[in-house]
Order: structure tokens, then C-alpha cells, then sequence
């Protein structure tokens, strides 16, 4: 099991002492939310908090969740910035383009993620399943941290796990505190984004390992 922890509800201003205190507690992949006020109704971070990150933090993993449709400018500088897997919508874009920025990244040797939304057939994900590292499900529609788990999404992903290889591993992004984390691993997750839970907290260790129990 793996806890990526989102850092958009993180303190901005404190960034540095937070993202330090969740490596403390074994932390050892981030996910990074990319907004950009089109694809989703707000705005985040861009391509220098990654390579900040990366010349800062040289042993942590960074998952860019690229909430955005226009990868043909962004895809590259995040590629460049140093991302270690780069996770693109599967409503973001059509499918002939999506298959075009698969392998774009298979060939700069950036793993890929595939992204589905709350409303998004699952099935979609076949016509791509040779190419992906990994599916991320949405629990909640994306945009924004601090909301809830939307229940139906344990039943898609225990769908999913039906139709995928063993080998592509199923994160949940959305909504993830004790309960909601107990029950999307029953159904075969093991990646978890986790935000206002670990970050809406003082105690960010305390919050790490809580998820860490399962
Ligand atoms: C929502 C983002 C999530 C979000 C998770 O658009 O993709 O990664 O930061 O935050 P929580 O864990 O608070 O739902
Ligand atoms: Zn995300």
C-alpha cells in the first residue's frame, strides 16, 4: 500500500516544514494536483514547484495529477520538471490524443496514469490497459480538497479490479480519511491520495500513520 499525499490543502507558506514532516513519517511518493480554471474550476501549482520539489526532496516520487486540456503545452513542462509519473483525464482529451500522450511519455520514460471521473464508464480503461502504469479513480469530482467520498466509487473499483491485470495498480483520489481508506483497499486500491486528512491536521505523522495501519 502506498500513501501519496496531496499537497493542495497543504499551508502554501509552509510548505517546505509540511512536505518534510510527511517524509519523516515514511513518506515517500506525493501527488501533485495541476489545475488550471478550464478542464476544473480552479487554479494550483505549475511545472517549478515540481522541479523545486525534485532539486529539495532527490528520494520522493512526484505524481502530477494533470487536471487540465491542454497537455499539448503542459504535458512537456512537466516531463522537463522532472514528474515520475504523470496522470492524464481520460475526459481531458480524445481518445486518438490520449494515445498520443501515452506514448509520448512511455518514450521520455515518465510511467502514466489514467484518470477516470466519478462519472466515467470504467470499461473505458481496456482500450488502454497495455499502455498505463496505473488507474486513478476519482471519488469525488475533481477541483477541490476537503470533500466527501463519494460511496459509489468502492463499487467501481471493485469492478475495475475485475477487468484489470494484477499488475496495474488502483489509486483513489478524493475524500480518503480512516473509514473511506478501510474500505477502498477491501476492494483491491492500493495507492491512496490522502490531502485535508493529513494536511488538515497539527499532527501530520499522527494522520500518516493512521492511513499506514492498513
Ligand atoms: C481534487 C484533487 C485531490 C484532492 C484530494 O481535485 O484531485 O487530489 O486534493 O483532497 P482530499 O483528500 O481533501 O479529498
Ligand atoms: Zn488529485
Amino acid at each position: 500500500m502506498i500513501i501519496a499525499p496531496s499537497i493542495l490543502n497543504a499551508d502554501s507558506l509552509n510548505l517546505r516544514y509540511q512536505i518534510q514532516e510527511a517524509v519523516n513519517a515514511g513518506i515517500v511518493r506525493f501527488h501533485i494536483d495541476i489545475m488550471d480554471g478550464h478542464f476544473v474550476p480552479n487554479l494550483s501549482f505549475g511545472p517549478q514547484l515540481v522541479s523545486d520539489f525534485k532539486r529539495d526532496f532527490q528520494n520522493i516520487k512526484l505524481e502530477v495529477h494533470l487536471m487540465s486540456n491542454n497537455p499539448k503545452d503542459l504535458v512537456p513542462m512537466f516531463v522537463k520538471s522532472g514528474a515520475d509519473i504523470i496522470e492524464l483525464h481520460y475526459e481531458s482529451m480524445s481518445e486518438n490524443k490520449l494515445k498520443y500522450w501515452i506514448n509520448y511519455l512511455k518514450e521520455k520514460n515518465v510511467k502514466v496514469g489514467l484518470v477516470l471521473n466519478p462519472d466515467t464508464d470504467i470499461n473505458v480503461v481496456k482500450k488502454f490497459s497495455t499502455q498505463i502504469d496505473q488507474v486513478l479513480v476519482m471519488s469525488v469530482y475533481p477541483g477541490f480538497g476537503g470533500q466527501k467520498f463519494i460511496s459509489e466509487s468502492v463499487v467501481k473499483i471493485q469492478k475495475l479490479k475485475e477487468i484489470l491485470d494484477d499488475n496495474i495498480p488502483i489509486e483513489v483520489d478524493g475524500g480518503i480519511n480512516e473509514e473511506t481508506a478501510k474500505m477502498v483497499i477491501n476492494v483491491g486500491a492500493t495507492i491512496l491520495v490522502a490531502g485535508s486528512f493529513i494536511f488538515g491536521s497539527d499532527n501530520i505523522r499522527q494522520q500518516v500513520n493512521k492511513l499506514e495501519e492498513f
